[in-house]
């Protein structure tokens, strides 16, 4: 059972196949956090102590681990909710209602003691197999007068006592993103958050919380918001030495008044405990997203090999140039041939073009469909850039429609990239891009749309908004958004959609609820990449990380990196190819060729295994991936970043093999046979020579 409730006692147990979350309802009537960790079975061992006042600076609010605590009374840590009742109470005392099952989840029902017709929900839904918890929040104004509310966040999580905590998480910026960070908890709060209305580079919408674990073994405690927009992580170490950590819609230019009747849902929010370590945590998530989150109607299917020209060519599109990378590209055995930024409007460079989404004359004379048809005709699909949001002042959509951006009237349209944010929140904007996208994909026979945003939100007016709610400008853009895609999607189901946003600046589990993957980072260098994606596979799948292969020198770090180990790093992914390859030499090609063809033969084990870090490039000069399923079949990746002191035989040690199995080892394409306690226990020797040296190694249970 994967809902279990004492009702006398009013406790709450939520259970997954090895984990547990329980709470129960205090005498005080407060929702009070109890547990977190392996499973308990007995519930009745549960007896929380009574919470009593330490002294006159320390009441039991404070003392309390609450599931979710408001902003009101005694209470002087950070809250989930904060909002102001039309008599001007800016408090909020609530009581225990009731309870609801449906399905798989619990709903816990509270409501403010002398505004109650203020109701507030807590959401539990449980995953039994996956160990997986989803929570979210509704507010309901039941009454007859305005609610506003200043704050909402999706949850609160109080981790066990006596622990010293670590927060893993990445910071980065623009082809600098997922760059993962470890911090030990001290006093005072960590606030992780973004107010660019994309989730963005800086800091991802995730809490990872170990006390001392590594890949294998330890406590994790993890929580990743499913939203794409502005996001709020407050972690705080009280004085009661507990740990407490709230995630949710960031409170930074938000409000919303909750008229009579509105209710109000939060994100929701995917969370677990891990007792085996990081790596435990990362393959539940991933087996989670690709069951539950990754848009059904492309959930199952394998990720295509795709070309995309960007690199190649960026504004400069030329019909008979990409029909030459097409050609090229299939000859290499790619699936997919994506033309990126340039094949519309009058976009010759970032100054314009962007709203005006007909096709450029002068670049393609016969029309789009000339290159469609030629890419179909060489057996791949063909995908297509666009970026919705946006527009430059320049284009001839902007000059009709200069109401159409988000801006204050008297102050002057800040631009990025020379550009400005549509206010999608508007009917007719929404309608614009829901139209234009339609009528592409309509009239040509287009798979693969890749959604870029390359700015974040400013001076955030929106007066189509009703006066009350033109702080929930934020919120409702990624609504808006959701819709777009949504409907797009319904309408040609065929389609996958990449979510990019100058890279990896859309990378979270809300974008992924409606896109099908996402555009990694726009750091093809393959070294930083493989520090990129070890972080980025901490949380999110392998399937939806998109890594291209492309030219030396790198235009980030201006660095040559052998083609071989270009392949693989790109191969820890959903490989795509990025360079000019009209460029490429034979040999070039040739090789290009082989490692799309190996990597046909076991994606399917990257994109749907499970994937164990053995060593990590930030740790060293060695790292090493093994992605394997049900202990049957194993790739391994092994990167040297460079050689020194002459070492050149580094010992990998390999996860996950049946011990008294034999197993075909495929290396250097000389064939060993090792027995899966041999290979995990004193593991293969692999030679690497020189500076970013590689190598990929095939294992299989005979
Ligand atoms: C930013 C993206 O991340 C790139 O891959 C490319 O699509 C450019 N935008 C095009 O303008």
């Amino acid at each position: 059972m994967a809902i279990r409730i004492l009702q006398k006692e009013k406790l709450f147990s939520l259970e997954g196949k090895h984990t547990q979350y329980v709470f129960s309802i205090d005498e005080n009537n407060l929702v009070r956090h109890l547990y977190w960790g392996k499973k308990i079975n007995n519930l009745e061992d549960f007896s929380p102590e009574k919470i009593v006042e330490i002294s006159s600076n320390d009441p039991t609010l404070e003392l309390t681990k609450e599931e979710y605590s408001p902003q009101g009374g005694l209470r002087y840590k950070e809250s989930c909710l904060k909002v102001q009742f039309q008599d001007g109470t800016r408090d909020i005392v609530y009581s225990y209602e009731g309870y609801e099952i449906i399905h798989d989840t619990l709903i816990i029902k509270i409501k403010d003691k002398n505004y109650d017709f203020f109701k507030i929900n807590l959401y539990y839904k449980i995953y039994e197999d996956e160990d997986i918890l989803e929570r979210w929040t509704e507010i309901k104004n039941q009454g007859n007068e305005d609610v506003v509310v200043e704050n909402i966040l999706s949850a609160e999580f109080n981790l066990p006592e006596g622990e010293k905590y670590t927060l893993t998480n990445v910071h980065g910026r623009w082809a600098g993103e997922q760059v993962q960070f470890k911090q030990d908890l001290s006093y005072g709060k960590t606030v992780l958050e973004s107010r660019r209305g994309v989730s963005n580079h800086n800091h991802n919408p995730y809490f990872i919380l170990d006390s001392g674990a590594n890949e294998d073994y330890g406590d994790v405690y993890f929580a990743a918001l499913k939203y794409t927009g502005n996001f709020k992580i407050v972690i705080e170490n009280t004085p009661y030495n507990t740990t407490r950590a709230l995630i949710g819609i960031n409170d930074f230019d938000f409000m919303n008044t909750l008229e009579p009747s509105e209710s109000f849902v939060t994100p929701k929010v995917i969370c677990g405990y891990s007792f085996l370590g990081f790596g435990n945590m990362s393959r539940r998530l991933n087996n989670f997203a690709l069951k539950y989150v990754i848009p059904e109607e492309q959930r199952n299917k394998i990720r295509p090999v795709l070309y995309n020209s960007w690199e190649a060519t960026t504004f400069n599109v030329k019909v008979e140039e990409q029909k030459k990378l097409a050609k090229k590209a299939q000859e290499m055995g790619v699936e997919l041939f994506v033309i990126d930024d340039g094949w519309f409007g009058r976009r010759n460079s970032d100054k314009d073009g962007l709203g005006d989404w007909y096709v450029n004359k002068e670049k393609f004379p016969q029309g789009l469909g000339e290159l469609v048809d030629y890419v179909n005709s060489l057996g791949m699909d063909f995908g297509i850039w666009v970026e919705p949001e946006m527009v430059n002042p320049e284009s001839d959509l902007y000059k009709q429609h200069p109401d159409w951006v988000y801006s204050f009237p008297k102050r002057y349209r800040n631009t990025l990239r020379n550009q400005l944010v549509l206010n999608i929140t508007k009917r007719e904007v929404k309608d614009f891009i829901i139209t234009f996208l339609d009528k592409l994909l309509t009239d040509y026979n287009i798979k693969y749309i890749k959604w870029d945003a390359n700015r974040p939100i400013s001076e955030g007016g929106a007066y189509n908004l009703p006066k009350n709610k033109q702080r929930m400008l934020w919120y409702k853009h990624i609504e808006s958004l959701y819709q777009i895609v949504d409907e797009l999607r319904k309408k040609h189901p065929e389609v996958s959609f990449e979510a990019c946003a100058s890279g990896g600046g859309r990378i979270d589990y809300g974008a992924l609820s409606h896109f099908t993957e996402f555009w990694t980072s726009d750091n093809t260098d393959a070294l930083d990449r493989l520090m990129i994606q070890y972080s980025y596979s901490f949380i999110y799948p392998t399937k939806a990380m998109r890594a291209w292969v492309t030219d030396c020198p790198n235009f980030v770090n201006n660095r040559y990196i052998p083609l071989d180990f270009r392949f693989h790093s790109a191969m820890l992914g959903t490989l795509g190819i990025g360079g000019n390859i009209n460029k490429w030499s034979e040999e070039e090609l040739r090789l290009a060729k082989e490692k799309v063809r190996e990597y046909k033969d076991i994606r399917n084990i990257i994109q749907k295994g499970n994937l164990y870090r053995l060593k990590s490039p930030y740790e060293g000069q060695i790292s090493a991936f093994q992605y394997s399923i049900k202990s049957q079949e194993s790739v391994l990746f092994v990167f040297l970043r460079g050689q020194n002191f002459g070492v050149f035989k580094h010992n990998i040690n390999l996860k996950d093999l049946n011990e008294n199995s034999m197993y075909e080892v495929i290396y250097d394409n000389v064939t060993y046979k090792k027995s899966g306690a041999y290979l995990m226990n004193l593991g293969i020797d692999i030679i690497l020579i020189g500076d970013c040296a590689s190598k990929l190694i095939k294992i299989r249970e005979i």
